[in-house]
């Protein structure tokens, strides 16, 4: 048995996100995905950018063409939550909403395994809060069964763009039990990355550290401190960062920023965390970046 013992994967999602996951568990893990999101336009694009990602990764002599065949051909879409009945471990991988991701983690406990791992790749909402959304009604939490519902979620962070960023951040929730956590990092580094973890604090380290920065960046810019392509510049040149802060900002999805800062401010109270106005404003105007073809720049 392979060290995960992850045979068949779900992933809930087929955003820029989840596509990825689904692509690395394809390509790099090598299990069958099954993948769903609630558009069927979404999972069509996002197929139709995994038949591009590996037709590039064929072009330059990374892989065959048998293997970009097999990896495609391991990713089935699937139309409802029913279809992961059988998955050994789902990630999920939707917008950053709490009530959302506990409405689905109820309903994975219900359909799913016993022993399936239940994963989110939230960047910054409580594993922990979303594991106690897994126990039944009228179970306690503190009952055997409650106990092991809830020890099999786990928060396995990734980061975009999937395929080529090398880490997943591993965070255990107060619930999570150590063979979930074995098998989910197990599983990480089958589809080829890193790991690092975190405890399950707002935002985790990546973005309890990268989110601040962002904020930061935007909050110069409404200042009037630098032109937006000055602080790019900045930090691009001046600290050999791949993107400036807004144009990363902007790669991230401004929507996701905001939220992320909301769960950052909402579960410190530290002011330091407070959303910048003008990220506000820009979501308010629906400028969510490049997804939605404006945001700091225009794509
Ligand atoms: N999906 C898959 N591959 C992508 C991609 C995407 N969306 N965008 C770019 N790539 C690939 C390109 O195809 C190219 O691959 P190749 O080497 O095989 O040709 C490679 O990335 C480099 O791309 P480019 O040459 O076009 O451009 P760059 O050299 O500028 O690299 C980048 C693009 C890799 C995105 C680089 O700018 C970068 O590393 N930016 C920072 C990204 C980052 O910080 N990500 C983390 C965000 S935080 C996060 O995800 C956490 C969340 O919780 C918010």
């Amino acid at each position: 048995m392979i060290a995960h013992g992850i045979r068949t994967v779900g992933v809930l999602g087929a955003g820029q996100m989840g596509l990825g996951i689904a692509l690395v568990s394809a390509l790099r893990a090598k299990v069958p995905v099954l993948l769903h999101d609630k558009s069927s336009d979404q999972v069509a694009n996002g197929l139709a950018f995994a038949d591009k990602l590996l037709a590039k990764d064929v072009s330059k002599g990374r892989i065959s063409s048998e293997e970009a065949k097999e990896a495609r051909d391991r990713i089935s879409p699937v139309s409802d939550l029913s279809g992961f009945r059988d998955t050994d471990m789902v990630i999920e991988a939707v917008s950053e909403n709490l009530a959302l991701k506990q409405a689905i983690f109820s309903s994975f406990a219900k359909e799913l395994s016993p022993s399936a791992i239940l994963a989110s790749n939230t960047s910054s909402i409580s594993i922990t809060k979303i594991a106690a959304a897994t126990i039944p009604k009228g179970v306690s939490a503190a009952s055997e069964e409650g106990k092991a519902t809830a020890a099999r979620v786990v928060g396995l962070h990734f980061f975009n763009p999937v395929p080529v960023m090398k880490l997943v951040e591993l965070i255990p929730a107060i619930q999570t039990s150590q063979d979930t956590l074995d098998r989910a990092r197990a599983f990480a580094v089958a589809a080829g990355k890193e790991v690092t973890v975190s405890k399950d604090v707002p935002g985790f380290v990546a973005n309890a550290l990268l989110m601040p920065f962002i904020n930061e960046a935007i909050t110069a810019l409404e200042n009037g401190i630098a032109t937006r392509d000055d602080i790019d510049k900045t930090l691009k040149l001046g600290m050999n960062h791949p993107m400036g802060p807004l144009q990363l900002a902007d790669f991230i999805g401004l929507d996701t920023c905001l939220a992320i800062q909301q769960t950052l401010y909402n579960g410190t109270s530290d002011s330091k965390y407070r959303p910048s106005i003008l990220l506000e404003r820009m979501v308010d105007a629906g400028w969510y970046g490049k997804k939605s073809g404006k945001g700091f720049y225009e794509y």
